[in-house]
């Protein structure tokens, strides 16, 4: 089939780029010139594993190209993507700009039946907007032009995008027109064929479905750390109710993992925007505020542990820092943990000594360079120096490192562990301090 993608960013790139491993001629569409030429050379502005490959042999092979222009991308697709971004504007809504900006062009240029398929992150509501946005622009120039706007939300992780992609677990398509679902229908089938995956409904459920989704394992994770400060208090070692509840199928051992807080450019931006539309329904969603204001708290929880091991007294001091990405095999920092604490010992007067597999250009970025920000290039340089540990990402690489080494290594020989990754005995017969989350001994 012919597929439009507006929009290269994570949900764009890899759906177009899956789509045509599927043997789809996709062509995808970006107001950004620059990442438009890079990709049409074969680099890839993200770290996603296996994305390059998969881009470069469909682009190769004439099934995936780029292009800035949506004049001819809008004549190529029978099924028009929207993937562009819909970051929180300053109250914490979605901002629909972009979205509404690519459903303005689709209807200045659209000349025949086309399905307009919404895979943003988008409130309930908006496939009503799309396509008023596209009817005016049809209306304005009296073009007598049908088409459908459909609800698709997407549902893969970074770090496992193209798996997720390839072999989802489930495919959400909100739809009122029989057409339009036909055709999603055949798009997905090669997705489709040891059991239907595809649940079909209406576009206002399908948009609060991806909703939902989120905010439930956003939900999971705060509430798993509520527990693990509670836990703490009473003496009690989080890490064994984990197992102890994960075990009962109704509650599961997924997304049940306490830690340094959720980041990521999903979950918080989406339980603020629930809590908005809901708000703007007149409705006070307070579970979704307190999700949210647990993981906030939770985000200074390495900090407070470092900050009490020195009695408040962190200037002068330097942190090691295992991990910048807001999670393992992915080089986002988007409201990662590592960037609330690195700001936190900035501002106490602390140097950091960082480290990270794949984040560490992008830190860079970010920071520019600063005295008190040292990236290094090997977990093991960012220990030398450094007084204590904080490990924030549970990178693979980090799992079983040499214990005793780290303690040569350090001048105050205390591991920070905001993952809960290690046996605390293990840590401390090898002679360190050891923090973690929730495991009764760190308060
Ligand atoms: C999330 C969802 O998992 C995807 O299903 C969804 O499609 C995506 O958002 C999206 O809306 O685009 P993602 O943000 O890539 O995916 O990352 P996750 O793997 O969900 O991790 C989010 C954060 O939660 C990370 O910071 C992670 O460290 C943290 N986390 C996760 C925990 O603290 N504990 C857990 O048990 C699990």
């Amino acid at each position: 089939m012919k597929v439009t993608i507006f929009g290269t960013g994570y949900v764009g790139l890899v759906t177009g780029a899956c789509l045509a491993e599927m043997g789809n001629h996709v062509l995808c569409v970006d107001i950004d010139v620059a990442k438009i030429e890079r990709l049409r050379r074969g680099e890839i502005p993200i770290y996603e594993p296996g994305l390059e490959a998969i881009v470069r042999r469909n682009h190769a092979g004439g099934r995936l190209d780029f292009t800035t222009e949506a004049a001819p991308a809008i004549a190529h697709g029978e099924l028009i993507f929207i993937a562009v971004g819909t970051p929180p504007d300053e109250d914490g809504s979605a901002d629909l700009k972009y979205v509404l900006a690519v459903a303005a062009s689709i209807g200045r240029h659209l000349d025949r039946y086309a399905v307009v398929v919404n895979k943003s992150t988008v409130p309930v509501g908006t496939a009503d907007r799309v396509h008023e946005a596209v009817a005016a622009e049809l209306a304005a120039r009296g073009a007598d032009v049908g088409f459908d706007v459909v609800s698709n939300p997407e549902f893969l992780k970074e770090g496992a995008a193209v798996d997720d992609c390839m072999r989802p677990d489930r495919i959400v398509v909100g739809a009122s027109s029989e057409r339009a679902v036909a055709l999603l229908r055949k798009l997905y089938a090669p997705f489709n064929r040891n059991h239907d995956r595809m649940v079909v409904m209406d576009e206002r459920s399908a948009e609060l479905t991806k909703y939902a989704a989120n905010a439930m394992l956003a939900t999971k994770i705060s509430f798993m750390n509520e527990i693990a400060n509670i836990a703490e208090r009473v003496g009690a070692d989080v890490e064994l109710v984990r197992q102890g509840i994960g075990s009962d199928p109704r509650i599961g051992y997924h997304f049940i993992y306490p830690g340094a807080g959720y980041g990521g450019s999903c979950f918080p931006k989406d339980v603020q925007a629930l809590e908005r539309t809901a708000h703007a329904h007149g409705y006070d969603a307070r579970l979704l505020g307190a999700v949210e204001a647990v993981n906030r708290r939770q985000k200074d929880k390495l900090f407070e542990l470092i900050s009490r091991h020195f009695d408040g007294r962190l200037a002068g001091r330097t942190v090691a820092l295992w991990g910048l990405a807001f999670k393992p095999n992915t080089d986002d920092m988007r409201e990662a943990p590592s960037r609330q604490l690195m700001e936190a010992l900035w501002q106490a007067g602390a140097k950091v000594r960082a480290f990270d597999p794949e984040a560490g250009e992008e830190a860079q970025r970010l920071y520019g360079r600063r005295d008190d920000l040292v990236l290094c290039e090997q977990a093991m340089d960012a220990v030398h120096g450094a007084d204590v540990l904080a490990v924030v990402t549970e990178w693979k690489a980090f799992r079983s490192p040499d214990f005793a080494a780290i303690r040569v290594a350090l001048a105050e020989p205390a591991l920070f562990d905001g993952r809960n990754l290690y046996d605390p005995a293990v840590v401390e017969e090898a002679g360190l301090a050891y923090y973690g989350i929730g495991r009764g001994r760190s308060l």
